[in-house]
């Protein structure tokens, strides 16, 4: 096993690569770009979809590499352990039609033990045992093996296992390599799939040759593409610190400033070092995200909600340490200074903007926190174990005390309880409609005009989307003007809207109320909204940071705000009027009913 620090790892990943005709095209954002339904970008293929799909990638090769960041917090209540993550880092290749799995399985097994030395016996491979659609990947145990790979490490496993996909998009059956560990395995029919630690994945060859159009629908590529992931702490952990990622120089320093700040020991007891990793997961991964282009702030919604609550739940665990949460400007100097900051552009930049804003979230948290555990006490007081917190008292403490409900149950769980989720999403839920109802209210005469405009932004964002669906792709705004009650909108277009047309507008702009999409709001550069495709009309009047709104997966536009936060609350969009403002220009007069 060779010793590697993380900066010779990143090296020596892109070398090999380099050496074998790919080009390096660096990170994107680690915020997902709305194209998908995922809130952050989850592996180094997703913002490479549409060349799977056969586009030609802009540089005109079909051999990449880069070191992706990533950021995943389905399983955020395994993070403690020595080798969960929030956000890791993807080391990632692939082929454009260009090589398949001969190259693939040759290289892979050349940089497992050439490249890290990793040692023959310690290797385990799976692959895809096949389905009634597609066949059992024979060739690729084959080639596994004449690779270097030994027989009986190599294990057939169903599409659960073995077959990699987003929502939508190019997939195929995959080929993990897993590192077998000194942890003993579990029992005689332990095999890779295990979660019990002998075996541990560090890589995964991804063969895509279909293309998930629906749920259950797959229809094959035109070309057959290698995608990669391997991931870069697991490996780093592996070569240095006998598997423990919190070891490795992307941690160490962290680690031991929380340390010193608690006078405690790392590895000394299980709930302090569990602490500790929290606190150090989490605020690593808040950095990435403050400072990544696209500037994410904690919200109550989407990607910003889950910034919030890893905030929130270092804020808990550095008080379960007893070290004032001041030290946390000194991880942030750590991971942008001494990891970070020379491989992602524009962090070092952003760091005063990082300090500010998670210095706010952790004030904003800090003043409700003990008065909320006070409250968590006395509600929970007479419960033995076994007993379930209601759903009003979990929400009051939501709504009071700014606790997320995960960081409520994860209060229960430590005394042996557990939290009614159910009970709590509906009191959200009448919650929400409570405020629509009052909106309703407002209406009558109590409106608060600053809510109604508010509102009137939104619909027009929607309205400006539903043009260019119904109408014409290449209608854009020409001008808007919202008042309290309508909203007015001029847009190019060379002929008078058809009833059809107006009734399909309107149809789909409710539609889309209805699906009740989630808006959310980043801070980027101007240049990067514009690459992102975000809408901008008089893009000079706008400063060189912008915010840009998002809803849902219909509209992306740049915007001063302020809008709603769910479309649900907007009512009922009524088109009233259609009219012509000048020449080769349209006007809409629009009420939310
Ligand atoms: N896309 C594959 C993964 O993330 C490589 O595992």
């Amino acid at each position: 096993m060779k010793k590697m620090t993380s900066k010779e790892l990143r090296k020596a990943w892109i070398n090999f690569y380099l050496e074998r005709g790919h080009i390096d095209i660096g990170q994107t954002s680690l915020i997902g770009d709305g194209t998908t339904g995922v809130l952050f970008n989850v592996a180094g293929m997703q913002p490479l979809m549409p060349y799977l799909l056969g586009q030609k990638h802009p540089s005109g090769k079909t051999r990449l590499c880069n070191i992706q960041g990533c950021v995943r917090t389905n399983d955020i209540e395994s993070i403690g352990d020595s080798s969960h993550v929030s956000f890791f880092e993807m080391m990632g290749s692939w082929s454009l039609g260009d090589y398949f799995k001969e190259e693939r399985t040759k290289w892979s097994y050349e940089l497992l033990t050439q490249v890290f030395g990793l040692p023959q016996d310690r290797l385990a491979a799976t692959v895809f045992e096949g389905n009634e659609s597609v066949p059992r990947d024979d060739e690729t145990a084959k080639l596994r093996e004449k690779s270097g790979f030994l027989k009986e490490n190599i294990y057939y496993l169903p599409k659960s296992d073995n077959w990699w996909e987003l929502e939508r998009g190019p997939c195929g059956p995959d080929s993990e390599m897993f590192y077998i560990t000194d942890k003993p395995a579990c029992g005689p029919d332990c095999n890779p799939s295990c979660s019990c630690g002998h075996y541990v994945e560090v890589g995964n060859d991804v063969f895509m040759q279909y293309e998930r159009i629906d749920d259950d629908k797959y229809i094959p590529l035109k070309q057959k593409n290698v995608d990669t992931g391997w991931g870069f702490e697991r490996i780093l952990a592996f070569l240095n610190t006998n598997g423990d990622v919190y070891l490795t120089d992307l941690f160490e320093g962290a680690i031991r400033i929380l340390e010193q700040a608690s006078g405690k020991k790392y590895n000394e007891n299980k709930s302090d070092t569990y602490s500790m990793r929290i606190v150090a997961d989490h605020i690593r991964t808040s950095v990435m995200l403050l400072g990544d282009k696209a500037h994410l702030v904690p919200s109550n919604i989407g990607a910003g909600y889950i910034l919030r609550r890893l905030i929130r739940r270092a804020v808990r665990h550095a008080k379960i340490l007893n070290i004032p949460t001041t030290v946390f400007e000194k991880l942030v100097n750590f991971y942008i200074d001494d990891v970070y900051g020379e491989f992602y552009e524009g962090l070092t930049e952003s760091k005063e903007f990082v300090l500010t804003e998670l210095n706010k979230e952790v004030k904003k948290f800090e003043n409700t926190l003990s008065a909320g555990i006070k409250e968590f006490e006395k509600v929970t007081r007479n419960m033995v174990a076994g007993d379930k917190l209601d759903g009003a008292n979990s929400f009051r403490l939501y709504d009071t005390f700014g606790f997320p409900v995960e960081l409520t149950e994860e209060l229960a769980k430590e005394r042996g309880l557990s939290v009614d989720v159910e009970g709590f999403n509906q009191k959200f839920k009448e919650h929400q409609e409570r405020s629509r109802g009052n909106i309703a209210t407002f209406k009558g005469g109590l409106e608060s005009t600053g809510e109604m405009e508010t509102k009137y932004h939104t619909a027009t964002h929607l309205l400006n989307a539903a043009l260019k669906v119904v109408v014409n792709p290449d209608t854009h705004q020409m001008g808007s003007n919202i008042t309290a009650e309508r909203l007015r909108f001029d847009f190019n277009c060379d002929h008078k809207l058809t009833d059809e047309e107006k009734a399909a507008v309107q149809k789909l702009v409710n539609d889309w109320i209805k699906q009740d999409l989630t808006v959310t709001k980043t801070y980027m550069k101007k240049e990067d909204a514009v690459k992102s495709g975000a809408e901008c009309m008089f893009l000079e009047k706008y400063p060189d940071e912008v915010s840009v709104y998002t809803i849902g997966d219909v509209s992306k536009e740049l915007c001063g705000g302020p809008h709603v936060e769910h479309t649900g609350v907007l009512g009922e969009f009524v088109i009233q009027k259609e009219e012509s403002s000048s020449s080769g220009v349209r006007r809409i007069k629009a009420i939310l009913k």
